[in-house]
This record gives C-alpha cells, structure tokens and sequence, in this order.
C-alpha cells in the first residue's frame, strides 16, 4: 500500500463507547433528561441486550481493543452494598466475549454518570462519593481482575465538572459555580488516587496492571489575533480546563498513580468577542463556514494540534500515552475520513519521533446518545437507525476504512482503501 504509515506491531486499534449513551435501560441522573431533539437514553442503542452482536460487528471491524464503560449505577443498590451478581456476569459475559475476539478491554470506572443514591447525596461535592467509589471499585476489580488490565479510572473529569458546575449542561445544570468545579476535581483526583492503589494490589493475573484517566484536550485560542479579551477567555479556559485538571490528577506525587495518560482529542475553541466559534458552543455552522473555520458537528478541527499535545505529554509526564478518544460528528463521510486520516497522519509522526503512544481508540463504535444533543451527532463507525425499533447496525463508509487500518496496522490514505474511494 503506497503511503501507508506503519505503526508498531503490538499497537490497540479500537473503538470506545460508554455505558449511558449506548446501553439503555439505565437508571442514573441523565434517565429523565429529555434532549431538545427530543432524545433521551432510555433505550439508546439497546447495547445492554445486544452486546453480542456488537462485539461480532467489532470482530468485523477488525478492532484488537475495546474501552468500555462499567455502570456504577446497575451494580450497586446502595453505598457499600454487595455487587449486583446478575448484572455483573452480564459484563463478564462481555468481557469474555471479547476475549474470544482477541478484543483487549480497557475499562472506564466513570463516564459521567452516577448512580441516583449519590446524586441526591450531593454528586462529587460530597467527600463522602470518594470512599464510597472505593468501595464500589473494591469490589469490582476483585471481580474483574483476571480479565481487566486496563483500567480508565475516569473519562474527561474537566468535561464532567465544568457541563455540571460551570457550563450547566450536565444535571444538575448548575452554572458559575467556581468552588463546586474545583470541589469536584479535586475529590475525582483523590478518588483516582486511592482506586489507582486499589488496582495495583489486586494486579492481573500476575502482571501489572495499567491505570490512567481519560484527560480531554481542547485547545483554546482568540479567533482574532488583535482581541486581548479573548486572548484573556483562552488563557483563563485553558487554565481551568487543561492545567488545573491535569495539576489535580499528575502534579507532584500525584504523578506516582498513574501508569498511562489517556488523551481524547478533538480540536480547537476559538472565541470571537467572548463567544465560543464551535457548533457545540451553539455557532451556527453556516456562519462558521463562511469564516473558514472548518469543524464536525462539535469543535473546530485541529490535526496538527494532536502531534503538539502528544509531545507535550510525554515531555511533561513520561508515561505511555493511549488516545482513549477521537473521532468526529458528521453526516459527510468523506469529511470524517479525511479527517481520521489527518489525526493518524499526526499520531505517526509523533510515534516515529519517540512518543510512547499505545493505542488509538475511534469515538465511537456506534451512533449514540450525545449527552444534552441527544441523538443529532453521529459519531459512529455503525450507524444506528433510531427511527426503527429494531435500531439496526450498519457499516459505515468510514467504519470500512478504520477496519482496513485495523487490518494493516497503519494508516492508509483514502485512495490506498478500495472502500473509501468508492
Ligand atoms: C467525549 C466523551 O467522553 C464522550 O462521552 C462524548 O460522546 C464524546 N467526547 C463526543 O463528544
């Protein structure tokens, strides 16, 4: 293949979902939220009962990795309680499943969702949440720990904290409340500690396991270069959401808790007189268009940008890097091909310069509810039709192109892929 780009051989390609936004039959606080697009995850993709189906299409896309979501929320009735046996086989039947795929999993312990019994004691304000998550994780991985050695502690903790606290996007839809952001970083990061304690003792199978959060990168910039004030809202953003974060999980001897970061990647916010130029800041993408900035469904895309951040990590940290997310939202496939090319053009060259990256995960293996957008982003390597009952899987174009870098190990241009030129 002319041009491919060669990644090395024990490299994870694979995919990525979470629990709320693809299993359905949940009962955690986004249960009674109604997106404006009138969606909700009551049902979403119905990955809770058809698991098996999705780990055949995995197997088809040629994915050797797998980061999924554990829901706290099914496992546990009450703080301290004994897991909930039957729902925990069904993830192990999953694991399992997996595993006879060749599907490495890589666990995510949170993903932005909680069971009710700690939403109404206060979410992550209370200090109280983090023994109880300790115990809940506990058990878990005295559950699991034969089959897990990949353990995401927590997805995009500043994404978390600012859509609940700051923004107002997440329940409890609170905004500008300062204190309770840094409250809720702070005690994710103690969490984080003490449950990165937790998995190291209980190892796997008598190896080490790894353990890392999920940190989601965005840069932040003024879309003019001559407007201090938005220079001013960039370097404040990028304070609260980038350095104060990754200060909370990896500053001093925080650092020691850690044996990999993960890095969801997706762009870039520019702001224009205080206002955020991304569709998922509520820019009109027409108007985005005629100013040339090019961006999915959600931020402005940035490939070069993911080259910079990798190399800063490993500077920074040292630790092995994964990116545990990218992917982008959009109906044109040929957008969202070109754009996967680009970012692994960038993941390659940081690669072949001496970053120890491990694995890509693509956001996501399925269409899925979008959070406070409900179903309107389609992020999918399978495209879910929501409009049947049956919610029928089917192959993207650009779920064909990932399985032929699946399959060759490297990334390939659009016209070394038979499918995407088609
Ligand atoms: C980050 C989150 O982890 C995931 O839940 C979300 O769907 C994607 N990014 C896309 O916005």
């Amino acid at each position: 293949m002319a041009g491919a780009l060669k990644f090395p051989d024990n490299f994870l390609w694979g995919t990525a979902t979470s629990p709320t936004q693809v299993e359905g039959h949940v009962a955690n606080e986004w249960t009674e939220y109604v997106a404006p697009d009138g969606g909700h995850c009551r049902l979403a993709c119905n990955h809770y009962h058809r698991y098996a189906e999705d780990v055949a299409w995995m197997a088809q896309l040629g994915v050797n990795a797998y980061r999924l979501g554990i829901e706290w929320s099914r496992l546990q009735a009450a703080p301290f309680a004994p897991l909930n046996r039957q729902e925990l086989e069904r993830y192990v039947d999953l694991l399992d499943r997996l595993k006879a795929a060749g599907i490495t999993p890589m666990v995510v312990l949170h993903h932005f969702s909680n069971p009710l019994w700690i939403t109404s004691a206060g979410g992550w304000l209370n200090p109280a949440t983090v023994p109880a998550f300790v115990d809940y994780v506990t058990k878990l991985v005295t559950a699991l720990k034969e089959r897990v050695g990949l353990w995401n502690t927590f997805n995009e903790p500043d994404t978390y904290a600012s859509l609940t606290y700051l923004l107002g996007g997440f329940p409890p839809f609170r905004k500008w409340r300062l204190l309770s952001y840094r409250k809720t970083i702070q005690h994710m990061a103690e969490a984080h500690v003490r449950v990165g304690e937790v998995i190291r003792r209980a190892g796997h199978g008598g190896r080490t396991p790894e353990i890392g959060i999920a940190k989601n990168w965005t840069f932040f910039g003024p879309f003019e270069r001559h407007a201090l004030w938005d220079h001013l809202l960039a370097a404040i953003s990028h304070h609260a959401f980038n350095g104060y974060v990754l200060d909370a999980f990896l500053g001093g001897p925080r650092r020691a808790a850690s044996t990999f970061l993960g890095v969801n990647y997706y762009g870039l916010a520019r702001f224009k007189n205080f206002e955020p130029m991304v569709p998922a800041g509520g820019a009109c993408r027409k108007r985005l268009a005629r100013l040339g900035v090019v961006c999915d469904d959600m931020f402005e895309r940035h490939p070069g940008g993911l080259g910079i951040i990798l190399k800063n990590f490993h500077r920074r940290y040292g630790l092995p890097l994964y990116i545990t997310e990218h992917g982008a939202a959009s109906s044109d496939e040929d957008f969202r091909i070109r754009d996967l090319t680009e970012h692994l053009r960038e993941l390659h060259g940081a690669v072949k310069g001496g970053v120890d990256v491990r694995g890509f995960f693509y956001w996501s293996l399925l269409d899925n509810f979008e959070w406070q957008f409900g179903y309107s982003k389609k992020f999918g390597l399978l495209a879910v039709d929501f409009t049947d009952e049956k919610l029928p899987r089917k192959m993207t174009r650009v779920g064909e192109f990932y399985r032929g870098i699946c399959r060759a190990g490297a990334a390939v241009a659009p016209q070394d892929s038979s499918v995407a030129s088609r």
